[in-house]
């Protein structure tokens, strides 16, 4: 393997050539790229109009495509529709009633199959029953469910009836969830009783309990019991009792192409997380436009992402993306590797999946578990390979490549953010890739890398990321903090600056080199260090606390806080535990601190602010580069 790895960083072995079975009307050769690209930046409003026109359904046409004052934007001005029409209706009407939507698996390998018509039917009595509670067009509804076709349906009730959704992973926990609902100010809130993990029940109702306690903002939890039974308390419902004599019609709310669609909490800078909010028309257009192309889709493809609806990626590339193309999707509830290390590729197999879409961390998790599992599998229906959330690194590129690709899938490394809402930069599947480098900018995507002065780097010069120009599905805002929104397009200004360091080499392809503010990526999940911190010292004993990222084998990276306890404080495994444990309770587990350091004294700069760059040197043992701004 050693030597493969050195072949593929070196220069002349550093392309991978585009397999060649990877031929559809989708795809696009390397000529067509440059001409349409240079189209689509040139002349945005002709390109996203057409698309929009020829790719979706409206009940009545824009006039506009594009407004763009910096640094907002709107798009298909006083257009109308209805993203889960979009997503359902116009696949029946098409004849595709009876084609499945989702293949829902659990850990024993228990399927559940809803086609096109069943899934409307059902979106279509939860809308109905969300209405009978008093909810209408621009409500919020928070949702906390397991990943199961009753957390996607309840997803699209909330559309079908222009309700806004805000969905919470199941994982975050109940001060997390609570903090979101208050920020949200949902009266509303879907959850299920429990999640599947290991083999074991995981509460989330539990949770919404002690979340809501005393919460009297909240009017309504409707309760997806599952096989549970158990006695509901007065202002919770049952979702099967709520939904049973609802009508299966519901017609579409009448959406204007900017109504806001969800709201989805993602971590910044400052202790508080932003609810960046997505608008409908621009944000149906270009998922559906990016799974087509990043896919390589015809039509009669059977898909898996295997993110959460909790988080973007299951949002756009769960959800929305692939009901709009019409799509098979698969959801499989529980761990990856119960109850055997090969559970995912016994599920390819036997689903014949084409598209497989995860993230690095789980390519390395079953990379450590050796390529024995995959072995055990005809994967041979796959035929593109995707990857999100943190840069790739080539060994478990080639992993993939060899062991689940088998050598002959297209692999797409797919760059983007919650506030994209869609691909940005990934390699077409007819695209030669380069391992380690996620590709080149999207279609109608003008990206940059450039210097603090707003000049383009030179080829392999380390610059901040930007983005020129408004594309469909970028964020409008964050929830109640305008001000927060506008910080995307002032840093530097005139540009959208996406917080990460990039290089672009001779061929303009894009490495992704991480973050450039304070925010972490845990197995690919952004977490803001200020969250952690303030966390940490919500606990007793916590007088002060910093938190850095650490390289981690699988995770990609994991948290190392240092902490000065309170005086009289003692620092040991039991006061270490229960911090940890704090920090559970405050966030959730994937937030919880590998390592706990406790000392005397932190460093700061001489205006008070931690210097994490210099823990970070320290701890691994690296120079701590310039030090003339410690005030100690
Ligand atoms: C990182 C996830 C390198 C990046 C869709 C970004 C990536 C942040 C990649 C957004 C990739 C995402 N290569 N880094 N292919 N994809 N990132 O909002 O730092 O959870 O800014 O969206 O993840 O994380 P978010």
């Amino acid at each position: 393997m050693g030597d493969s790895i050195n072949k593929i960083l070196s220069e002349e072995g550093s392309v991978f050539k585009a397999p060649s079975n990877i031929v559809s009307e989708a795809n696009l050769s390397v000529e067509n790229y440059n001409s349409l690209y240079k189209k689509s930046i040139e002349d945005p409003d002709t390109f996203w109009g057409d698309l929009a026109k020829k790719e979706l359904d409206w009940f009545q046409d824009f006039n506009k495509v594009r407004d763009w004052k910096y640094p907002n934007y709107q798009w298909f001005l006083d257009g109308k529709l209805n993203i889960t029409y979009n997503c359902l209706d116009r696949h029946i009407k098409n004849g595709k009633r009876n084609q499945v939507a989702y293949i829902y698996v659990d850990e024993n390998a228990h399927e559940v199959k809803i086609t096109y018509g069943e899934l409307l039917e059902k979106v279509n009595k939860i809308a109905n029953g969300l209405k009978s509670l008093g909810v209408k067009k621009g409500d919020t509804v928070t949702i906390y469910m397991a990943m199961t076709i009753e957390q996607i349906a309840a997803i699209l009730a909330c559309a079908r009836i222009g309700a806004i959704h805000s969905v919470v992973f199941g994982g975050f926990s109940a001060q997390a969830l609570r903090l979101r609902i208050e920020d949200a100010k949902s009266e509303v809130v879907i959850c299920s009783s429990y999640t599947q993990r290991k083999g074991k029940k995981a509460e989330l109702k539990s949770i919404v309990n002690e979340a809501t306690k005393d919460l009297d903002l909240v009017r309504k939890i409707i309760v997806d019991s599952r096989d549970e039974n158990f006695e509901l308390f007065e202002r919770e419902v049952d979702l099967n009792d709520l939904i049973k004599s609802q009508s299966a019609i519901c017609e579409p709310e009448v959406m204007d192409s900017e109504d806001p669609l969800f709201i989805l909490y993602t971590s910044g800078t400052t202790g508080k997380p932003k609810g960046v909010m997505h608008t409908t028309a621009g944000y149906n257009l270009y998922t559906h436009f990016t799974t087509k192309m990043t896919f390589d889709i015809k039509g009669d493809e059977v898909f898996w992402c295997t993110a959460d609806p909790g988080w973007i990626t299951g949002h756009s590339y769960i959800i929305y993306g692939p009901l709009s193309n019409a799509l098979t999707s698969v959801i499989a509830e529980g761990s990856p590797v119960h109850p055997n290390p090969d559970r995912f590729w016994s599920i390819v197999e036997k689903y014949r999946v084409n598209v497989f879409y995860t993230a690095p961390t789980a390519v390395r998790m079953f990379m450590k578990l050796g390529e024995k599992w995959p072995k055990k599998h005809d994967l041979s229906s796959l035929k593109v390979l995707g990857s999100v959330g943190e840069p790739i690194n080539p060994e478990a590129w080639l992993w993939y490549h060899k062991n689940i690709g088998l050598e002959n899938c297209a692999i797409v490394d797919t760059w983007w953010q919650t506030e994209t809402g869609g691909h940005m930069i990934s390699t077409y599947p007819s695209f030669d890739t380069k391992p380690g480098r996620a590709g080149i900018p999207m279609l109608g995507v003008e990206v940059d890398v450039i210097d603090k002065d707003g000049n383009s780097t030179k080829p392999d010069e380390v610059g901040l990321l930007v983005i020129k120009q408004p594309w469909p599905s970028g964020l409008r805002t964050c929830w109640g903090e305008p001000q927060r929104y506008e910080k995307y397009w002032n840093e530097i200004e005139g540009f959208y600056f996406a917080g990460d360091l990039a290089t672009k080499d001779k061929d303009n392809y894009i490495m992704i080199l991480g973050r450039a503010d304070d925010t972490l990526s845990i197995s690919g999940h952004r977490i803001g260090t200020a969250e952690v911190e303030s966390a940490l010292v919500a606990h007793r004993a916590v007088a002060e606390a910093a938190v850095i990222g650490l390289p981690h084998e699988i995770k990609g990276e994991c948290i190392a806080a240092f902490l000065i306890l309170m005086e009289e404080e003692v620092p040991n495994d039991q006061q270490s535990s229960s911090i940890k444990e704090k920090v559970r309770t405050e966030l959730g587990s994937l937030a919880v601190p590998d390592e706990i350091h406790f000392v005397d004294s932190l460093p700061k700069t001489r205006s008070g602010k931690i210097m994490r760059r210099l823990l970070k040197a320290n701890r691994l043992g690296e120079d701590p580069g310039d030090t003339s701004t410690l005030e100690d």
